[in-house]
């Protein structure tokens, strides 16, 4: 680590704590949080802030001696000699940290106005979304102790599910999951539970997700929420129980498959979903297994499904 990089690290963690203090005082931010159903406790545990002031920043980073090496960051932008705009400003601020804790970058929410819902820090070597899960640090001692994942979409999710006792939510930063997600993941968890969106998006999000989690030898299961709810939403409006239930009655995937089979839904289509996914297994035993399996079950000869599963162009992926 560069000494360079060692300074905006500290740098990063002081803006952090600067939003966080600012937060205390912006009555409509703490309003914002109230009415979504976050407490004081959540928003400490994870550090929740408001930026109200390009300048208070700016004078902060002066103090730190630190303006140009932040400004390097993208979170601030320099409008005029020695003057420089907050991008997060008047934004609800999400403390992003890495799999070490170190605050990397930040998410912002719109809470009035116009603009995009988010917008988060720009890349840079320090903050990668893709090898970045919100909530990894903050429930890590949970993943390891469960050896599960919830995988949300959203950072209200992860935040909502943490204070409701599910601290295992972890969150993508908007970008869809990628190897280097599931790898991180697959050092502490076994088991991933996909909690997407109860619309179209999350669906295909989670169709895309599961081949990068098999890859890694991660035992995944889709959990289907009620359309057009997300995990914070379901919470809010059936509660944590219920929310505790469809997650623990969840098959997973390749035993949702089989019973879509066995009930005859989507007969065609589940056969080939079952080749599809099986083709990405890490490990060549089970995936054979599983094979003889849909074999048994379909009477399709297994030199025929595997004969499928790697025509399937999408193996590739
Ligand atoms: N996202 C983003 N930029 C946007 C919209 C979304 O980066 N303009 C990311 C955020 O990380 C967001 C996630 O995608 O949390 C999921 O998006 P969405 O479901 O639209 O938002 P929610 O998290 O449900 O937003 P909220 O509950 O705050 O309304
Ligand atoms: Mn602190
Ligand atoms: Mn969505
Ligand atoms: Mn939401
Ligand atoms: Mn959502």
């Amino acid at each position: 680590e560069s000494p360079e990089n060692k300074k905006v690290y500290e740098v990063l963690e002081q803006v952090a704590e600067f939003y966080h203090s600012k937060l205390r005082e912006d009555r409509k931010a703490l309003d914002y949080l109230r009415d979504r159903g976050i407490d004081s406790s959540t928003i400490k545990k994870f550090h929740l802030g408001y930026s109200s002031s390009s300048e208070e920043l700016t004078q902060l980073l002066k103090d730190l001696n630190a303006l140009e090496i932040y400004a390097r960051t993208g979170n601030v932008i320099q409008i005029d000699e020695g003057k420089y705009r907050d991008l997060f400003r008047n934004r609800l601020i999400i403390p992003i940290r890495d799999s070490r804790g170190r605050v990397v970058g930040f998410g912002g929410r719109l809470i009035s106005g116009e603009g995009p819902k988010y917008i988060n820090s720009p890349e840079s070597d320090i903050f990668k979304k893709r090898e970045l899960l919100y909530g990894f640090y903050e429930g890590l001692n949970y993943l390891r102790e469960l050896k599960s994942a919830l995988l949300v979409e959203g950072y209200f999710d992860v935040i909502a599910l943490h204070q409701e006792g599910l601290r295992n939510a972890v969150a993508t930063l908007g970008t869809s999951l990628g190897k280097e997600h599931a790898s991180l993941l697959s050092r502490v968890v076994e088991k991933v539970y996909l909690l997407f969106d109860g619309d179209e998006a999350g669906r295909k999000a989670m169709r895309l997700a599961i081949p990068h989690l098999l890859k890694e030898g991660l035992e995944v299961y889709p959990v289907f929420l009620p359309e057009g709810l997300d995990p914070h939403d379901f919470i809010l409006k059936e509660g944590k129980t219920a929310l505790k239930e469809v997650i623990e009655s969840s098959p997973d995937i390749f035993g949702l498959l089989r019973e879509k089979i066995v009930k005859g839904y989507d007969v065609e289509s589940s056969v080939k979903d079952f080749t599809y996914y099986v083709s990405f297994m890490k490990d060549e035993i089970k995936a054979y297994t599983l094979l003889s399996e849909l074999s048994k079950l379909t009477r399709i000869p297994i030199e025929v499904l595997s004969a499928k599963m790697y025509r399937t162009p999408e193996r590739s992926q």
